[in-house]
């Protein structure tokens, strides 16, 4: 008898990056006391707007939780990226962790010519190599409130960075328009090439 199944899937977070955090700390909260209670194992991976997500465990279980997560609004677009059956827990040691986006996996999807994270891409012979590299993540201890606030932190830098070069752009235009408009308004108007 095979004892266990496993899926993955991929959706798209329907709150927007500025909202994300209170969606995925509670989220975070209470699959760590379920998944626990469970029996139930993996890792859930947030960025781009997407989640990756894969559950392992008894299939009575996973059945029920896959069953849940489909009728959470907190994400839409649910795309069951493979579902089989196991001989062994993979993610056994780590508990149901949640994994910030980084390094390793933008260099994942950068090294199979994806541009940047999409879990929708993961095809039949990329999964298992995915899963693979988050395994191989040096990941002993479960992640704690506190890694996934620091990790959304971060995230949250990102887009104030983002913000900023917006800003220095416009004041960059600004610069530029402002003796453009000074010039013309000063120049006596016998050319018709401008029109203030
Ligand atoms: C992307 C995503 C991943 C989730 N992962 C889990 C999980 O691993 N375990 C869990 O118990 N709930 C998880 N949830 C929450 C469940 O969808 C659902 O809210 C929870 O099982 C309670 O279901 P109920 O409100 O129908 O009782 C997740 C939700 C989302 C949006």
């Amino acid at each position: 008898m095979i004892p266990y199944v496993r899926l993955a899937y991929a959706s798209t977070a329907t709150a927007n990056p500025v909202h994300i955090r209170n969606d995925l700390i509670q989220i975070f909260e209470s699959a760590r006391q379920y998944n626990f209670n469970h029996q139930l194992t993996g890792v859930l991976l947030y960025g781009n707007g997407y989640f990756f997500q894969y559950i392992e465990g008894r299939k009575p279980e996973v059945d029920r939780l896959y069953q849940h997560l489909l009728k959470d609004l907190r994400h839409q677009g649910v795309s069951l990226l493979f579902y089989d059956v196991a001989e062994q827990l993979k993610f056994e040691q780590w508990g149901s962790r949640y994994t910030h986006f980084e390094q390793p996996i933008e260099h994942f999807f950068q090294h199979n010519q994806l541009a940047g994270f999409n879990p929708y891409l993961l095809n039949n012979q990329l999964i298992h190599s995915f899963l693979d590299v988050l395994y191989s993540r040096n990941s002993s201890n479960s992640a704690t409130t506190m890694q996934v606030l620091r990790g959304l932190e971060a995230d949250q830098n990102t887009y104030v960075m983002s913000l900023k070069d917006m800003a220095t752009v416009g004041v960059l235009i600004l610069m530029l328009l402002i003796p453009l408009y000074l010039i013309v308004t000063l120049m006596p108007s016998t050319s018709g090439f401008f029109l203030f």
